[in-house]
């Protein structure tokens, strides 16, 4: 194994626990400027600490993140799409190897869209890229992200992880469904599930908890996060449940009296 391409993965998931926490704040790379997301440096700044590593564009990592701050940055790498275009799938890379190794990134990211118009050109885009990265020591991670009517089931999402390892990522980014363990079992790299759209803070405790009890590596949870009536509460409640197990009803116990303790101040 490559010492670097160890080091950079044992930086993202931690080895004490073998989990983590991702931050995901690069939804504008095509959906603009997504709510909760209007002012990015507002938003991640009180986050950090929580956080394990940041997934976001240099865009953002450039003008919202101190440089002095000490977390992993997972570099979004794929783009050229946008939710008003033709279609999302027709995504490319948007950011060479050098600009990743000049902002000392922990990995880069890639969305593949299996089953779209353009899956071809985002399968060759993760294969290329991962041969990129492995010159430099430098992990992927590949989105399994979904066309706009597709259906997140197990057999979709296990054929779209697969494919990623098959080629070679590091980590596989997913979304948390029935028959999740599934996914787990026939995927040699860790997982790491999405949030989604906003749910209820319960709710999205409950499949961060069910993701993690079915093998999920740990979450890069953005929407749920950054929408949250109280970001800082839900992050804290969240990071317990990956890396500690305690069961949704102790973490919104949690996310309650953070919550009631930030208001205060
Ligand atoms: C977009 C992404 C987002 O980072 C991702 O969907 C994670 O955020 P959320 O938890 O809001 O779904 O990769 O393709």
């Amino acid at each position: 194994m490559d010492w670097g391409l160890s080091n950079r993965i044992a930086r993202i998931i931690k080895p004490d626990t073998g989990r983590t926490v991702m931050l995901a704040v690069d939804h504008g790379y095509f959906l603009g400027p997504t709510s909760g997301l209007e002012h990015p440096k507002t938003t991640i700044a009180p986050l950090i600490e929580f956080a394990d590593s940041l997934m976001l564009t240099r865009g953002i990592l450039r003008t919202s993140v101190d440089p002095k701050a000490n977390i992993p940055i997972i570099l979004r790498v794929s783009g050229g799409n946008s939710i008003v275009g033709k279609e999302l799938s027709h995504e490319g890379i948007i950011t060479s190897i050098e600009e990743a190794i000049r902002l000392n990134v922990a990995a880069m990211a890639l969305s593949i869209y299996v089953g779209s118009e353009y899956e071809h050109q985002t399968l060759i885009n993760l294969a290329k890229l991962i041969d990129e990265g492995m010159k430099y020591g430098i992990p992927v991670l590949a989105v399994t992200a979904v066309g706009r009517d597709m259906e997140r089931d197990v057999k979709y999402l296990s054929l779209c992880c697969r494919i990623a390892a098959e080629l070679g990522v590091s980590i596989v980014k997913t979304y948390y469904c029935e028959g999740f363990e599934k996914i787990v079992e026939s995927c040699p790299v860790p997982i790491v599930i999405a949030g989604g759209k906003k749910l209820p803070e319960y709710d999205a405790l409950q499949l961060a908890y069910n993701a993690i009890q079915k093998g999920a590596t740990g979450v890069d949870m953005g929407r749920n996060i950054f929408q949250s009536e109280h970001p800082v509460a839900m992050i804290q409640a969240v990071r317990k449940i990956v890396h500690q197990n305690i069961s949704p009803d102790e973490a919104f116990k949690l996310y309650n009296n953070l919550s009631n303790k930030l208001s205060d101040h």
